[in-house]
């Protein structure tokens, strides 16, 4: 089976955005026009930039770094040990995913107390190591932060399930449902039937779990339904209460003062429902774990969250260091992303992800207009604000193996680092990526640990395939653990690809992106120059220039396609008037002697970056 189709059905179930998305950018004309309004919000830097507008932010899935203990499971003491290759490698901060204590359902998602540490992953004291370790480093700790849905085992829920009157009953979302024979109810809805107070009852209305079944779940003790958008082991919690927000701001309080440079918000969007619980709209079909297609119009994106979201900014900004909010924003379109930010007010999140650019490809093919078109709206409709680019992630196909052509994968995979490390964005990498690793998907459903693999096996394999062991060498366990069993297999080809091997070779992944992270911090203008993209109308070439208005400007080249293209790249209209080039970095040999911005011909997937002085 298409490795890829499993993401995509998943991604399009939990993010039916990503389908509108991809259509609305079909639809879209692509001549780039822009008000002199619009171009006039692009940003240069300046000295007193906060440290995250030109960060390269790298994800660590912490189950999968480095085995410290030889559990074969990673551990903080494992990223620990690691920084020195962090800060190598040039890395500003590390997001790690959730590793409060957790019951691992959802792996670390479904969180069971937020002010603590797992003991598979360590303790507070190796968190605190972990940060002051960091610190001298250079690379600051950023956790995640799970504030839609606790635990099912979390003393809250545990207490708001036993009774009604339970105080903590009214911190989570609660229905009676609606007897079993009400007009409109559907054969899916009677799947969920159970013995009310005062007879047969369904759930309220048709939303499901991203992850299958009803997004209802019934509790005996209080004979009433619970809402879940994600596993039914994930219960929502009910941020109309203001009490829970007190609860969530004091967690997010607790490890701030611990020193923590700020937070990835998870499922960000989804932390309020529609009141009135009308039924989601219906699209036709069923997804891979066997649910009618709904969309998300209740459930999703809310206009209550923004609310939320000012207060936690202004409780984050008390805090000393330019503390960052990242949220995980998967989003229609970047009108709604720009809300993300606070619009002109720019008073929300700092950095909610951009799933626009690096994900719509779970969609779309590699193709130049798309991204240019996704890069110049981000550059130009947020109101000046600072764009964060993403392609990989804990949740999805890696983008080397979404793009992958299966001949060229590794020019792709640094085609892809060239357009995260040389735009004016904020850079978030995927553990892994730096070395090209690939997605490692199950072959039998028994392998599976992913839950939403083992239930949706064929159609959905899970997760498991981005999130094998990072690949440290060529030896036992790839470097990861000295324990055989780990906890996904090491995929096989951590022989070749690995970190050791890749160090020693000038032309590795790994050394790619050293290269790029150390022009991007080394050079003005690729630091924080503004961006004009040049030859907008090429199809197959995307090309921009970088400039501060003095030092040399940096022009950056990649061909989209399989067969090798010649541009010329002029630059009048840029405000850049150098002319003599010279090659910074080049995904190919034949392109590191090139001297002129006429007649260059890039090889197939080729990436090319050049100083014009
Ligand atoms: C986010 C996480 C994903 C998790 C889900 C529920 O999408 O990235 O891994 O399963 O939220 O917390």
């Amino acid at each position: 089976m298409n490795p890829f189709s499993a993401t995509i059905s998943r991604a399009s179930h939990r993010f039916p955005f990503l389908a509108a998305a991809a259509l609305a950018l079909a639809c879209a004309t692509l001549p780039l026009q822009h008000s002199a309004a619009q171009l006039k919000e692009k940003s240069v830097s300046s000295s007193t930039d906060p440290w995250w507008k030109h960060a390269v932010v790298y994800e660590i899935y912490p189950r999968s770094y480095q085995d410290s203990t030889g559990d074969g499971i990673g551990d903080l003491n494992g990223i620990t040990s690691r920084l020195d290759y962090l800060q190598k490698l040039g890395v500003d901060a590390v997001w790690i995913a959730p590793m409060y204590p957790s019951p691992q359902v959802d792996f670390g998602y479904d969180i069971s107390n937020y002010e603590s540490v797992d003991p598979q992953y360590g303790t507070l004291a190796d968190m605190d190591r972990l940060i002051a370790e960091g610190q001298k480093h250079h690379v600051r700790v950023l956790l995640d932060m799970v504030l839609n849905h606790t635990s099912d085992k979390h003393q809250w829920f545990i207490e708001a399930s036993s009774s009604r009157t339970n105080p903590k009953h009214e911190w989570y979302v609660w229905n009676d449902g609606i007897p079993a024979d009400s007009p409109g109810v559907t054969p899916y809805q009677k799947r969920f039937e159970h013995d009310g107070p005062n007879g047969k009852v369904v759930p309220p209305n048709n939303w499901i779990s991203g992850f299958g079944g009803s997004a209802w779940e019934w509790v005996p003790a209080v004979r009433q339904f619970y809402y879940h958008e994600f596993y039914k082991q994930q219960p929502d919690l009910n941020w109309r209460n203001p009490a829970v927000e007190k609860a969530m701001f004091g967690s997010m309080q607790f490890w701030l003062d611990r020193g923590i440079a700020g937070f990835r918000l998870d499922a960000i969007p989804s932390l309020f429902e529609d009141l009135q619980l009308r039924n989601n709209p219906e699209l036709g079909g069923i997804n891979a774990q066997g649910d009618p297609n709904v969309g998300n119009t209740y459930t999703d994106n809310l206009p209550e969250v923004h609310d939320v979201i000012r207060r936690m900014r202004a409780m984050i900004a008390k805090y000393p260091g330019d503390r960052v909010l990242i949220g995980e924003t998967y989003l229609p379109n970047t009108a709604e992303l720009d809300k993300w930010y606070g619009g002109t007010a720019h008073n929300e999140l700092q950095l909610p992800m951009d799933m626009l650019i690096g994900f719509h490809g779970l969609h779309a093919k590699l193709s130049a207009a798309d991204f240019r078109q996704r890069i110049e709206e981000v550059e130009t409709q947020i109101h000046g604000a600072q764009p964060l680019i993403v392609f990989d992630n804990h949740d999805n196909v890696r983008a080397i193996d979404r793009y992958g052509d299966g001949i060229h994968d590794d020019q792709i995979n640094k085609l892809l680092a060239t357009m995260l490390f040389t735009t004016r964005a904020t850079s978030l990498m995927y553990y892994g990526q730096e070395i090209g690793m690939r997605t490692t998907t199950p072959t039998q459903r028994d392998d599976v640990r992913d839950p939403i693999g083992i239930t949706g096996w064929p159609n959905e394999r899970g997760r498991d395939g981005e999130r094998t062991p990072m690949q440290w060498t060529p030896g036992p366990q790839a470097g990861f653990s000295t324990n055989p069993h780990t906890w996904l297999p090491i995929p096989p080809s951590y022989k070749t690809i690995n970190v050791a091997v890749e160090s020693k070779d000038p032309n590795s992944q790994l050394n790619w992106f050293k290269k790029l992270i150390a022009l991007r911090r080394d050079i003005p203008a690729l630091h924080g120059g503004t961006m004009t993209m040049l030859d907008t109308s090429n199809p197959d070439i995307l090309s921009y220039v970088r400039s501060t208005g003095s030092g040399p400007a940096v022009v950056i080249a990649m061909n989209f396609t399989a067969a090798p293209k010649t541009i010329t790249l002029n630059l009048a209209g840029s405000g850049v008037t150098g002319t003599t080039v010279k090659t910074f970095a080049a995904s190919d040999a034949t392109l590191t002697s090139i001297s002129t911005l006429n007649n260059i011909t890039l090889p197939p997937y080729a990436s090319w970056i050049a100083g014009v002085q």
